[in-house]
């Protein structure tokens, strides 16, 4: 992969570095009803549906906009105006879904841990038990404010033995961990086209249960985020029913076929624990301490506390990473202050060496006094 200061390598939750192929892709213009474009954005969802489990069972509802709007479509549509919904919160992700539900004036309870820890399945049980009125949960799977991974098959068997139903924003995970259907019950989950599939951003998508989705008829507070309606028209007409994202959707088709030549959710997730291996040793060896122990650390994003000494400033940092082309991202946490560093899009072994090698440029250029190495 090609790089440099003008164009630096996006070591982020998000946008992220795509290949020059998938950016091909958008080299052309699509009608909306034209049977070309309606065959292509068909087998994006087939296949959408298919890494999620049996497409038999399962639907792929497209949704234009970033990924929280395919959030905001799956809490709205799916929790009815008489649920009640339990939120577990450990990071911004979390938190924003609650933010989503009070606004669509739904009932909501909160189930909260710090960004450092994993949301807590017993307290889970024990509020599940100690409230039938709880009519479903939300989850997030890798919470991309500290790079977490959440126990979300314990989570999912939990809400189902207690006879609930599980919303997940598998935003930062979808296509690099698995997340199947028929090992993992849950009604619907939300993801994007940019993220671990390595499409360009601009759309969001919801995979869903068909018989949990046929039951939310009109039960969505806004219009454009009734993924019912969205199903029912594209089921019916094969199209979307407002101006869909075109190109986003030729890239995403482009970027399912590599997704699928390098092994599909294995192959990806290898790639990623691989960079993410790099990343941590190299920066644990210049001194760099991560938030989280490896047991917590989801091979997605990487979060570093900020090193102990006055000659440190992240801009500095930041310049210093860019002018050699890399960008990484600042910390989003309360808990301590930190920056993160992606290892997710299209990055390899070599590009995440070069991208330690240059962190140990910046923090001598810095003049920073690293401590030794753990
Ligand atoms: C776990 C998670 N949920 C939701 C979002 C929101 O996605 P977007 O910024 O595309 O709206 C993100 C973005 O990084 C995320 O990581």
């Amino acid at each position: 992969m090609r790089y440099s200061a003008e164009e630096p390598l996006l070591l982020t939750p998000g946008p992220l570095t795509t290949r020059a192929s998938v950016k091909a892709a958008m080299l052309r213009d699509w009608g909306s009803r034209d049977s070309a474009f309606i065959d292509l954005n068909a087998d994006v969802l087939r296949q959408l549906a298919a890494l999620a489990g049996d497409p038999d069972e399962l639907v792929a509802v497209p949704m234009q906009g970033s990924g929280s709007f395919a959030v905001e479509a799956m809490l709205g549509t799916f929790l009815p105006p008489t649920g009640r919904i339990l939120v577990c919160v450990n990071g911004a992700y979390g938190d924003r879904m609650v933010q989503m539900v009070r606004r669509h004036g739904r009932n909501v309870a909160v189930l909260e841990q710090p960004e450092n820890q994993p949301n807590d399945v017993q307290a889970l049980e024990r509020m599940l038990a100690a409230d039938p009125a709880i009519s479903h949960v939300a989850v997030v799977h890798c919470e991309t404010t500290s790079g977490i991974l959440n126990p979300l098959a314990d989570v999912a068997h939990s809400v189902a033995r207690h006879g609930r139903r599980l919303l997940i924003d598998a935003m930062s995970t979808f296509g690099a961990l698995p997340v199947d259907a028929r090992q993992i019950p849950f009604d619907a989950l939300a993801a994007s086209s940019n993220k671990c599939l390595e499409g360009v951003p601009g759309m969001g998508f919801v995979i869903a249960r068909r018989a949990a989705l046929a039951a939310t008829e009109t039960q969505a507070p806004a219009l454009c985020l009734d993924l019912f309606a969205q199903e029912a028209a594209m089921r019916m007409t094969g199209q979307w029913r407002f101006t869909p994202p075109t190109h986003v959707i030729a890239a995403l088709h482009q970027a399912l076929a590599e997704h699928s030549a390098e092994g599909g959710v294995a192959g990806r997730g290898e790639r990623y624990r691989q960079n993410c291996r790099i990343l941590v040793e190299g920066m644990r060896a210049l001194g760099f301490e991560t938030l989280l122990p490896d047991a917590l650390q989801a091979p997605i994003i990487v979060t570093f506390k900020l090193p102990n000494d006055p000659a440190f400033s992240f801009d500095r940092f930041y310049e210093a990473l860019r002018q050699r082309g890399f960008a990484i991202y600042p910390g989003k946490l309360t808990v301590a202050p930190s920056f993160r560093m992606g290892c997710i899009g299209a990055l390899g072994a070599s590009e995440m060496k070069a991208a330690v090698a240059a962190v140990g440029e910046a923090v001598a250029e810095m003049g920073l006094a690293m401590p030794a190495a753990a």
